[in-house]
């Protein structure tokens, strides 16, 4: 038996301890701003140290209580070191957001294997690492917990000049599905959203491509490319009571493109 909430209540994430990698900008600074505004204290697990602080004390200037851990993802110590930190100065972590990617166009028959490899260790290795090391600690404490993954509507359909990206977010899409099922019974969510073209460092050189703004409005319902709160809403959902009954899902933020 479920016990009814106040409606009030569907999005409040007040004590709640939420990690995000990657949180330095972009996409990962948004959804920690969305979190943190709807009560969350924030982990800001980021590559570059500046960038981490910067982003904690702008996190700061709206009230939120954050903690900057310099964090290489993709090298298990640094990942397993930065649970660790989250742990010391928070207690316990309710919420798990695996943000931190890379993106790069090259066509499939010149795909270095050096940049193959990098790719896969930041979007697919250290995305399954953390989800483990997270999984882990809320099974061993006994506490639910919430995964939220970035995949993107290029781990769902063709993106041509991206297999390498494209295969890594099928992965983080397949990840998703297959251990919200494995970490069901330990009240253990998972989840992705699945952005489609969303302004941001990662995407602005290939935004202002003479051609691709009418890439995006053929492509997309919505006739635009997104902006970075239009996915913090999708993880604010994903990460709070509203979504308790929600897992295994991939909720496309991707202005229509998969639904055309
Ligand atoms: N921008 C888009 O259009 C779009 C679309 C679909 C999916 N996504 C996904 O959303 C996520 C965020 O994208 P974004 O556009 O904000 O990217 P971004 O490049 O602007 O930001 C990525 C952040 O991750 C950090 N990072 C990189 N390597 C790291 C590492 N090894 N350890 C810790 N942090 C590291 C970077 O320093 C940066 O702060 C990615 O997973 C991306 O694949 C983005």
């Amino acid at each position: 038996m479920v016990a009814r909430m106040d409606p009030r209540s569907l999005f409040d994430l007040t004590g709640k301890v939420a990690i995000v990698t990657g949180a330095g900008r972009g996409i990962g600074l948004a959804i920690a701003e969305a979190l943190g505004a709807h009560g969350a204290k924030i982990v800001v697990a980021e590559l570059d140290p500046a960038t981490a602080e910067h982003a904690a004390a702008r996190l700061a200037g709206h009230g939120i209580e954050a903690l900057a851990v310099a964090t290489d993802v993709t090298h298990l110590a640094s990942l397993t070191a930065m649970f660790d930190r989250a742990e010391q100065h928070f207690g316990a972590f309710d919420i798990l957001v695996n943000n931190a990617g890379v993106s790069a166009r090259i066509a499939a028959e010149d795909y270095p294997d050096e940049a193959w490899d990098s790719m896969v260790a930041l979007n697919q290795t250290a995305v399954f690492r953390a989800m483990r090391i997270a999984a882990r600690r809320w099974i061993t404490a006994g506490r639910p917990g919430r995964i939220v993954n970035l995949a993107s509507f290029a781990g769902v359909v063709a993106d041509p000049m991206s297999a390498p990206y494209a295969a890594t977010k099928g992965a983080v899409v397949q990840l998703t599905r297959t251990c919200a099922v494995e970490w069901a019974p330990h009240g253990i969510l998972v989840n992705a959203i699945g952005p489609g073209y969303i302004r941001t460092e990662m995407t602005a050189k290939t935004l202002d491509l003479p051609d691709v703004g009418a890439v995006i409005r053929a492509k997309t319902a919505i006739g635009r490319a997104g902006t970075t709160q239009e996915v913090a809403g999708a993880a604010v959902f994903l990460a709070a009571p509203a979504s308790s009954y929600v897992t295994g899902h991939v909720l496309m933020v991707d202005g229509g493109w998969t639904a055309l």
